[in-house]
């Protein structure tokens, strides 16, 4: 049997080291000097950002990521069964604890697959997390992390590959995207994969708008501390002087755009310097910084997105209660 081998590449293998502080102070100064303020939700993933993000996900409001288990749990024969005519590179993007995909990979190797896996996240912590999880579980198990964003992994998928390529979008990711950025991401993802490779990416449905709002809501006040920690993390790596007792979290669902909108509000006039910016920031009182879209989908959509970036929709799996559907995608090159 071949040797296990697990691996970590970060930003420095992939020429992104001193990079990321820049563009990051960079997105900071930009959002907070426009009219709405906003910040972007993929300043969340620090490594406390994506501890708290897996206290999201064990949380009874949080439906989405039970629908997902059930799913995976209810169909891995089958996506076994689909994914192994060939030998295939199992790419997750956005991986985090990879706890979901873990009944996945269970299922492959029982079925003697032969696979490799390569998670791809934003946090090194999280993906240090991961990789040792891993070991221990599948110590038998080719696995290849990359820290790094989407687009930048992307650029090495497509380097590395001339297996089949199965990649994983899950938990609804994809929903931080608008429209139109989703169409532009689905069809670079289309461009550096192969003709038949698969994609399964989940989309949380549109469903009671309670239901909805309650997941961002929740009791213990988790969802607030994973947003607020974005003004902890520019005091860290920033040098910032937020004070997150002067602002609260507050989540909407926006019937016109069809997403969970989530925001920072200011509860009184202040002003936040940033040392590493040099610049100081005014707030007036209730003032919003826009953190985040949650985008929610209807089944029609999926598939107009789908045909418009390249991909043929080749399973629709629902949980039980059609909450949420995890779609199999296959890319189509040529015409057959
Ligand atoms: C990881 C982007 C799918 O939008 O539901 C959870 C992140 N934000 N609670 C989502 C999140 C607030 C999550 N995604």
């Amino acid at each position: 049997m071949d040797r296990a081998t697990y691996k970590i590449l970060t930003p420095g293998d992939l020429d992104q080291e001193g990079n990321d502080k820049l563009i990051f102070e960079l997105d900071v100064l930009n959002g907070l000097s426009e009219h709405p303020k906003h910040l972007s939700s993929k300043y969340f993933y620090d490594d406390e950002g994506s501890r708290l993000f897996q206290e999201i996900m064990a949380l009874p409001e949080y439906y989405l990521t039970d629908c997902e288990f059930q799913i995976f749990e209810s169909h891995k024969r089958d996506l076994s069964n689909l994914f192994s005519d060939d030998p295939f590179t199992l790419v997750e993007l956005g991986a985090g604890d990879g706890l979901k995909t873990n009944i996945l990979i269970e299922q492959f190797l029982g079925d003697k697959c032969d696979f490799h896996y390569s998670p791809l996240d934003i946090s090194e912590g999280a993906m240090v997390t991961l990789i040792d999880s891993m070991r221990k579980k599948f110590p038998e198990l080719q696995v290849n992390g990359v820290v790094a964003e989407y687009f930048d992994g992307l650029k090495w998928i497509s380097n590395i590959s001339n297996r089949r390529n199965v990649i994983l979008f899950l938990g609804s990711n994809i929903g931080n995207f608008g429209q139109s950025q989703a169409r532009v991401f689905l069809r670079s993802l289309w461009n550096s994969l192969n003709d038949g490779d698969y994609l399964m990416i989940g989309f949380d449905l549109k469903k009671d708008i309670e239901v909805m709002l309650r997941a961002y809501n929740d009791s213990r006040g988790v969802t607030a501390r994973f947003n607020l920690n974005l003004l902890n993390r520019i005091n860290r790596e920033l040098g910032g002087d937020f004070d997150p007792d002067k602002f609260r979290f507050y989540a909407n669902y926006n019937v016109f755009s069809g997403a969970i909108q989530s925001y920072l509000v200011s509860l009184e006039a202040q002003e936040v310097h940033i040392g590493d910016i040099g610049e100081s920031f005014k707030f007036r009182p209730w003032e919003p910084i826009h953190t985040e879209y949650s985008y929610k989908f209807l089944v029609s959509e999926i598939e107009s997105l789908a045909s418009a970036t390249g991909y043929r929709i080749i399973r629709q799996l629902y949980d039980r209660r059609r909450y949420f559907v995890d779609s199999i995608w296959q890319v189509e090159k040529l015409t057959r």
